[in-house]
C-alpha cells in the first residue's frame, strides 16, 4: 500500500472514529504485518470514500474496521463492502466460511448497521473491543443461509459447481 492511500485512510479513519479508537499510520502497519490481514478500499476518482480491515481466518473470516467518509453514507457502501467479501469467500472456494465481527454493547448503530446486514449475535465477551471491560457481542454473519445472500451467491456456487 502507498504511503497516499495510507494517508487517505487515517483521514477517513478520524472522522469515523472517536479517540483511540481511530487507527494511526502505526496501528495500519501493525494490523497489516498479519500476512492473514487484508483491507478493502472504496474509491470514486480518487477520492477515498470507504474501506474494511478484516483478516483471513481459519474458518471465518473476521472483520475489524468498516468505515465510510461521512459525505457517502446511507447509499450502500459500507454493504458493497461486506457484499464484495461474501463474493470472494465464494470464488475462492471458502463458501462454507463465515463472516464475524466484535460489536460494543453500547454501539447501538453499529449493531443496528450490522443487523441490517443480516448478522447475528452469536455470544458475549467481556473488554476485548473497549479498555475496561465493556460487554461486546460477536456478530455473525453466514453468507450461505442468509437469505438476502443467497440470491447474490448462486451463481458463484453454480460456478463452483461446474468446475
Ligand atoms: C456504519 C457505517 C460503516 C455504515 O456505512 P454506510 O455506507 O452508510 O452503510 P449502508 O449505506 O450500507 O447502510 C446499510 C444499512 O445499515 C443501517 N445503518 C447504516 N448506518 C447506520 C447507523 N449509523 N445507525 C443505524 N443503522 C445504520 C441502515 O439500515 C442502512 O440502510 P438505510 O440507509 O437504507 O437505512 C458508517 O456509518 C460508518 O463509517 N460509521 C462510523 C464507523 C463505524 O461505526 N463502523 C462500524 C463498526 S466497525
Amino acid at each position: 500500500m502507498s504511503g497516499r492511500d495510507l494517508s487517505k485512510i487515517v483521514h477517513v479513519e478520524r472522522m469515523c472514529f472517536e479517540g483511540d479508537a481511530a487507527w494511526d499510520r502505526r496501528d495500519i502497519r501493525l494490523f497489516l504485518k498479519d500476512k492473514a490481514s487484508r483491507i478493502l478500499i472504496c474509491e470514486t476518482g480518487s477520492q477515498l470514500i470507504g474501506f474494511m480491515f478484516y483478516r483471513v481466518g481459519s474458518d471465518s473470516f473476521q472483520l475489524w474496521h468498516v468505515a465510510v467518509h461521512p459525505d457517502y453514507r446511507h447509499q450502500g457502501v459500507a454493504t458493497e463492502l461486506v457484499n464484495t467479501l461474501a463474493g470472494e469467500m465464494c470464488e475462492s472456494k471458502m463458501c462454507r466460511q463465515r463472516i464475524t465481527t466484535v460489536v460494543p454493547s453500547s454501539d447501538t448503530s453499529s449493531l443496528r448497521f450490522f443487523d441490517k446486514l443480516g448478522f447475528r449475535a452469536v455470544s458475549i465477551v467481556d473488554g476485548v473491543v473497549t479498555s475496561g471491560d465493556e460487554e461486546a457481542y460477536v456478530m455473525l454473519l453466514d453468507p450461505v443461509r442468509e437469505p438476502m445472500y443467497i440470491h447474490r451467491l448462486t451463481r458463484y456456487f453454480r460456478e463452483i459447481a461446474l468446475e
